[in-house]
C-alpha cells in the first residue's frame, strides 16, 4: 500500500520557497483540472483524518473537498467535543490511535504549539490547521497564491496587514513567509494588537528582516501624500527585506522600493482569544478600506482569511480587487497540492530547514514550566516535558527560555545549580556560568526565591540577619487573621482553609484550630502543592476528599512578594470547584507585587528589597519549644564577585 512520507507541515518554516513554488504549480494545475471537470486519482486509497478542536468552516472543508477531489477519503471529528477528548483523553493518544485509521492528520486545536506535540505523537504526517495563536500555515499558502496570481511576484509587494495581529494566527505565518519572499510589510494593529514580540525577534534573528507599524490613519495619509513619511521613522528606518537566509535553496529576493500599497490583508478581532486585559481593544473593529482608494493604492487588492466579522463591509464584495472569496476558493486546489506535494515528495529528496539547537536539559523535576497561560504544555498532562532552548533575546543581562513548543520566552529571575544546591537571584555575573551550567546539565531554575527553597536549594550567602517578628508577635497576627476570617464569612461554618505548601499550610492548620477555638465548628482543611507539575490539593485531618464548592475559602501563605505563587494557586483551585468567596490571608506582605493581586488579611506589611529575604521559621510540636516560630529578615548576598567560582 502506498504510504505518505512522515513530513509535517506544522510552520510555514517546514517548507522551503522552492517547495511553495513547486505546490503553487500543483495548484494551478488542479485549478485548472477542477474547472475541466478533470478528475484525479492521485491520493486513491488514502485516508484523511480532520481532528478539530477548534470550529472551522474552509479549512476543514476544503482539506476534506480537496481530498475528496484526490481519489482519497476523509474521516472527520469536526467536534472534537464529541470524541474521547471530552473524557480527557490527550491529544497524544488521540493522534496514536488515529495514526491507525488514517495515512495523514489534520488537527486544529485552541493551544499554541498543539500541532508540534500531535506531529510528534503521531507515526503518520500532521498537518496544522491553526494552533491556537501560532500559525496556521496552509491558510499563508492560500493567501500567497492568490497574491501571486493577483501581482504576479510576491518580491516587493508591499503588503499591509491590519486588525488583529497579536492573535491571529494566519497573519503570524504569512509575516514569516512575506518575509522570506522579500516582501514589504507594513503593520496596522487594532489597539494593542501589535505583532508578538517572540515574532518580531524571530524575524529579526533568523532573517534580519524588520517592518513598520502604524495606524489605520498614518497608513492613510502615507499613501495618500506620498510614501516617504512611512519610511522614516528613526525607530524603523526601514521596512525591506534585508535578506540574509543561509540556505541555500534560497536566493537573496532584490527588493524593490513600494512605490504603491499592493494589498491590505484584514483580519477579525479573535475575540475568543482575548485575555481581560485585551477587551480593551474591542470596538477597533471596522476599518472602511474604501477609504484608502487613493491613487497609491488603488491597484491594493482586499483579502481576508475570513470569517470576517464587521471590518469589512458587504458592499466593498462586488469590487473586483476584493479577493477574499478567491483565497477560501483557493482553499481545495492548493490543499490537494499539498497532499500531491507529499506523495511526490515520498520519491525524492527534500531539504529540511536546520534542526534548532537541541533542548537544555533540567536535571531537576518538574523542569520548568512554560509561563504563557495558553501553551499545550500547560494543558495537556504531564507526559508532556517541557521543552526549552535559551531564548534568543537572552543576554548578559537578560535570562530567558524559549518554550520548544509554543515558542513563547519565559523569563528567568533565579537560578540554581543542581549540585551545589546553591539558588542566585540572576544579574550579569552569572551569565556566563549559566551557559556553563547549561552545557553541563546542572541548571536549575526557579519562579521565585520561594519555589528554590521549596526544592531544598539553600541562597549561595547570607547576609546579616534580623528577627521581625517573634513567636508572640506570630501568634497575635494569626488570632487577628482569624477573628476577621470568621467575621467576613456570611456563613462562619462554611470556611475551608487551604494553606500553600510547606509553609502556608502550617499556618492553615493553625487558623484551623484558631477558627474552631472561637465558632466551635472546626473548618476543613487542605494543602496544596504547587510547585509540582500538576498542582495537588489534599486534605488535611485525614479526610479523604476536601470539597472546594460553595466554601468560603481561606487561603493562606505565609509569605507574599511577587503574587506568582498565589496566582498559581488561585488557578488551581478554580480548578478543583468553584468557592462560593475567596480571602487571601498572609503572615509577611513584602510589598512588590507582579500581578494585581491584594491579600484580604496581613499579619504584618514589610516592605523589603530585592536583595532581601524574608523567611518564616514555625516549628510542628514538639519542636516548637526547641525552635521557637520567628520571621527572619537577611539579605542575600548572591552577586558574584569577579573570579569567585559561584560552586
Ligand atoms: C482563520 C483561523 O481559523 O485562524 N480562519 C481560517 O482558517 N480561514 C481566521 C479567523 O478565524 O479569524
Amino acid at each position: 500500500m502506498r504510504r505518505l512520507p512522515k513530513y509535517d507541515l506544522v510552520s510555514i518554516e517546514d517548507l522551503a520557497i522552492p517547495e511553495i513554488e513547486r505546490i503553487f504549480e500543483l495548484a494551478d494545475m488542479f485549478a485548472e483540472n477542477l474547472r475541466d471537470g478533470v478528475p484525479s486519482t492521485r491520493a486513491g486509497g488514502l485516508i484523511m483524518a480532520t481532528l478539530f478542536y477548534e470550529p472551522s468552516t474552509r479549512t476543514r472543508l476544503s482539506f476534506e473537498s480537496a481530498m475528496n477531489r484526490l481519489g482519497g477519503s476523509v474521516i472527520s471529528s469536526a467536534d472534537m467535543q464529541a470524541s474521547s477528548a471530552a473524557k480527557g483523553e490527550s491529544l497524544a493518544d488521540t493522534v496514536r490511535v488515529v495514526s491507525a485509521y488514517a495515512d495523514l492528520i489534520v488537527v486544529r486545536h485552541p493551544c499554541d504549539g498543539a500541532a508540534r506535540v500531535a506531529a510528534e505523537y503521531a507515526p503518520v504526517p500532521v498537518i496544522n490547521a491553526g494552533d491556537g495563536s501560532r500559525e496556521h500555515p496552509t491558510q499563508t499558502l492560500c493567501d500567497l497564491y492568490i497574491l501571486r496570481r493577483k501581482k504576479g511576484d510576491l518580491k516587493g509587494l508591499t503588503v499591509a496587514i491590519c486588525g488583529d495581529l497579536k492573535f491571529g494566527r494566519t497573519v503570524h505565518s504569512l509575516i514569516y513567509a512575506l518575509a522570506r519572499f522579500g516582501a514589504n510589510i507594513v503593520a496596522v494593529p487594532y489597539g494593542g494588537m501589535d505583532v508578538p514580540d517572540y515574532v518580531l525577534e524571530r524575524l529579526a534573528a533568523e532573517r534580519n528582516y524588520k517592518f513598520s507599524t502604524v495606524t489605520i490613519d498614518e497608513l492613510k495619509s502615507s499613501f495618500a501624500g506620498g510614501l516617504d513619511a512611512l519610511y522614516l521613522t528613526p525607530s524603523a528606518p526601514h521596512q525591506m527585506a534585508l535578506f540574509t537566509s543561509e540556505n541555500p535553496l534560497e536566493k537573496v529576493p532584490e527588493v524593490r522600493p513600494p512605490a504603491a500599497l499592493d494589498a491590505f490583508y484584514v483580519t477579525r478581532l479573535q475575540k475568543e482569544r482575548l485575555a481581560d486585559k485585551d477587551r480593551a481593544a474591542q470596538g477597533y473593529g471596522h476599518f472602511d478600506v474604501r477609504a484608502l482608494r487613493t491613487s497609491r493604492t488603488q491597484e491594493a487588492v482586499v483579502m481576508h482569511p475570513l470569517p470576517r466579522t464587521d471590518e469589512l463591509a458587504y458592499e466593498l464584495d462586488t469590487d473586483p480587487r476584493a479577493v477574499y472569496f478567491e483565497q477560501a476558493a483557493a482553499g481545495v486546489p492548493v490543499r490537494m497540492a499539498l497532499v500531491a506535494w507529499m506523495l511526490e515528495s515520498a520519491a525524492r529528496e527534500v531539504l529540511r530547514p536546520q534542526a534548532p539547537e537541541p533542548p537544555i536539559s533540567f536535571k531537576h523535576e518538574p523542569a520548568p514550566r512554560c509561563a504563557h497561560p495558553t501553551c499545550i504544555t500547560r494543558s495537556e498532562g504531564s507526559y508532556l516535558r517541557p521543552r526549552f532552548r535559551l531564548a534568543s533575546g537572552s543576554n548578559r543581562s537578560r535570562l530567558a527560555l524559549r518554550c520548544g513548543f509554543c515558542e513563547r520566552d519565559s523569563r528567568v529571575e533565579y537560578v540554581g545549580h543542581a549540585t551545589s544546591h546553591r539558588y542566585y537571584h540572576f544579574d550579569e555575573n552569572l551569565s556566563g556560568y549559566v551557559r556553563q551550567w547549561i552545557e553541563e546539565g546542572t541548571l536549575a531554575v526557579f519562579e521565585s526565591v520561594k519555589e528554590a527553597e521549596e526544592r531544598g536549594y539553600e541562597p549561595y550567602k547570607r547576609g546579616p540577619q534580623r528577627e521581625i517578628m517573634n513567636a508572640a508577635e506570630i501568634a497575635r497576627a494569626c488570632e487577628a487573621i482569624a477573628a476577621q476570617a470568621i467575621a467576613d464569612a456570611a456563613d462562619p461554618t462554611a470556611i475551608a482553609i487551604v494553606g500553600v505548601v510547606s509553609r502556608g499550610a502550617m499556618l492553615a492548620m493553625r487558623l484551623r484550630d484558631l477558627i474552631e477555638a472561637q465558632t466551635g465548628v472546626r473548618p476543613p482543611c487542605a494543602a496544596l502543592d504547587v510547585y509540582g507539575g500538576d498542582p495537588r490539593l489534599r486534605a488535611i485531618d485525614g479526610a479523604e476528599t476536601f470539597n472546594v464548592d460553595g466554601r468560603a475559602i481561606v487561603l493562606v501563605d505565609d509569605v507574599i512578594n511577587s503574587g506568582w505563587t498565589v496566582q498559581r494557586a488561585m488557578t488551581a483551585l478554580w480548578q478543583h470547584g468553584r468557592p462560593a468567596a475567596v480571602k487571601l490571608a498572609v503572615l509577611i506582605d513584602r510589598g512588590y507585587r507582579a500581578v494585581p493581586i491584594r491579600p484580604n488579611y496581613v499579619g504584618r506589611n514589610i516592605p523589603t528589597t530585592r536583595a532581601e529575604r524574608v523567611q518564616v521559621r514555625l516549628g510542628i510540636g514538639a519542636e516548637t519549644r526547641k525552635n521557637p516560630d520567628r520571621v527572619l529578615l537577611y539579605s542575600m548576598v548572591d552577586s558574584l564577585r569577579e573570579r569567585e567560582s559561584p560552586t
